[in-house]
């Protein structure tokens, strides 16, 4: 912590709302913190190959360097302490611990997360543990990656290995992180690594994304020696139509199908939504079940992770006023409620965050909650000390964490909130020009400054705890 600076009061979280055994803590992931992407036999993800990919990434940036944490852990850990939680939630690479996706563990790779583990540990903080953020082997996406049926079981020896190591001293194993976004943006979209653009491919990638957690979390459970909490976590927002024509009320529907249900379903219901099977069905596409899949899929898990950055409203007709686009499909446009925006441009709905919540407890009861991702990138402004009196983001938790303590209130059953992020890092296609950190990274000396929001966070977190 910067001693010389007092943070501003800030808002006050919600008096006496949280329990004393929720968890406050702060979250990253492997490729877009750790760097060292050539060290110790670790071999590429699709991410460094997509981020050599002319246009792909803006500025050309990747993530050789990052943040360079894979050197400085004992420095971050330490920090993390210093902000007061009492979790850090960070993802495994898997190129790092098993190069190449397949064969044995690779154990100067594997020893990192094992250090890293003892450090926060000591430190007093418990270990969240993501085994896929979406770092896939270089090899595994040239052997047809995700759309790959046998990826899946590629996921799941990689993810003993992990275990393997760890299980005697980490508590909580989450599988995958966002796969809407693997498959989606990945396969679809091609804005993410691997860059493909192919529909079929993209419902093939659901679904073994899927298969990969079932397969991954029944290995886990049943090679445990003692209790350990297992889960997944998924991004998600709300879908509402803009208006109430029928065309927006179906945009909304199949948005929501898409984004949520078809994700929750088969991991709570064991079974795709059949509205969705049709649509899909409609563009010439299927999930590729085989006969057990589903019992795999929905396996039991403990918790499941909530990923939570925008809500929207959706439309079923275009600027023109077309309700098909032009390759014949129902246009799903989507529509940002509200004026207020972060730098990606992401409207800021506090109380969606309650709404999805609150609908999470009902439509798919029984699932505790754990916040695994929330926050927001802003234009930030260091002074001369590299002091960033982020108002904008400190205010974007508060409301935010607010939300959680309302959808509480209505009975969602919220156990834990995890600020993306601990600090500045490679945000993906945006490369290095959006900041989330609560704490500023000078990437030319790799200084951390804790922004006003990570002060805020640690007093909000303080008074919480009664400290
Ligand atoms: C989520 C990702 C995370 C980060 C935030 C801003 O989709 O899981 O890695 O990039 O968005």
């Amino acid at each position: 912590m910067n001693p010389t600076v007092t943070p501003a009061p800030g808002p006050l979280l919600p008096y006496a709302t949280f329990p004393p055994d929720f968890r406050w803590g702060v979250a990253t992931s492997s490729y877009q913190i750790e760097g060292a992407a050539t060290e110790d036999g670790r071999t590429p993800s699709i991410w460094d190959t997509f981020c050599r990919v002319p246009g792909a990434v803006r500025d050309g940036d990747h993530g050789d360097v990052a943040c360079d944490h894979y050197h400085r852990m004992p420095q971050d850990v330490a920090l993390i302490k210093s902000l007061g939680v009492d979790s850090y939630r960070f993802s495994v690479a898997w190129p790092r611990v098993q190069p190449g996706g397949r064969g044995p563990a690779n154990p100067a790779g594997l020893a990192f997360y094992d250090r890293l583990t003892d450090e926060l540990l000591a430190a007093g903080i418990a270990p969240w543990v993501t085994l896929y953020h979406w770092d896939l082997p270089q090899e595994l996406e040239d052997a047809g990656g995700w759309p790959n049926r046998d990826t899946a079981y590629r996921f799941a020896d990689y993810a003993m290995l992990v275990f393997d190591k760890l299980a005697d001293r980490v508590d909580t194993f989450t599988t995958l992180n966002e796969p809407w976004c693997s498959a989606w943006l990945g396969y679809q979209i091609g804005v993410h690594a691997p860059g493909r653009r192919d529909f079929g491919a993209a419902i093939s990638a659901v679904h073994h994304l899927l298969l990969g957690h079932g397969l991954a979390t029944q290995r886990m459970r049943a090679a445990q020696t003692r209790p350990h909490t297992y889960g997944i976590t998924l991004n998600m927002g709300t879908a509402d139509p803009a208006t109430d024509a029928p065309a927006d009320r179906d945009a909304a529907r199949r948005a929501d199908g898409m984004g949520l249900r078809i994700y929750l379903d088969p991991l709570r219901h064991g079974r795709y939504p059949e509205d969705m099977v049709a649509d899909i069905a409609a563009q010439g596409s299927a999930f590729p079940v085989r006969d057990g899949d589903l019992e795999i899929i929905s396996t039991p898990f403990d918790v499941l992770g909530v990923n939570f950055y925008f809500g929207q409203d959706f439309s079923g007709t275009d600027e023109n006023g077309n309700t098909v686009d032009g390759d014949g499909l129902p246009v799903v446009r989507q529509v940002f409620p509200g004026t207020a925006r972060t730098a990606m441009d992401w409207p800021i709905t506090p109380e969606r965050f309650t709404q999805l919540l609150v609908r999470l407890h009902r439509d798919y009861p029984g699932l505790p909650l754990v916040i695994t991702e929330n926050g927001a990138a802003f234009d930030d402004r260091p002074d001369d000390e590299n002091f960033v009196r982020d108002d904008d983001r400190t205010a974007y938790l508060a409301e935010h964490i607010a939300a959680v303590a309302a959808a509480r209130e209505q009975g969602a059953d919220v156990r834990g909130y995890f600020a993306w992020s601990l600090m500045d890092n490679f945000e993906w296609a945006e490369g290095y020009a959006k900041r989330f950190g609560i704490v500023h990274v000078d990437y030319t000396t790799q200084k951390r400054t804790p922004k006003q929001s990570a002060l805020w966070y640690r007093d909000a977190i303080n008074r919480d705890r009664g400290r």
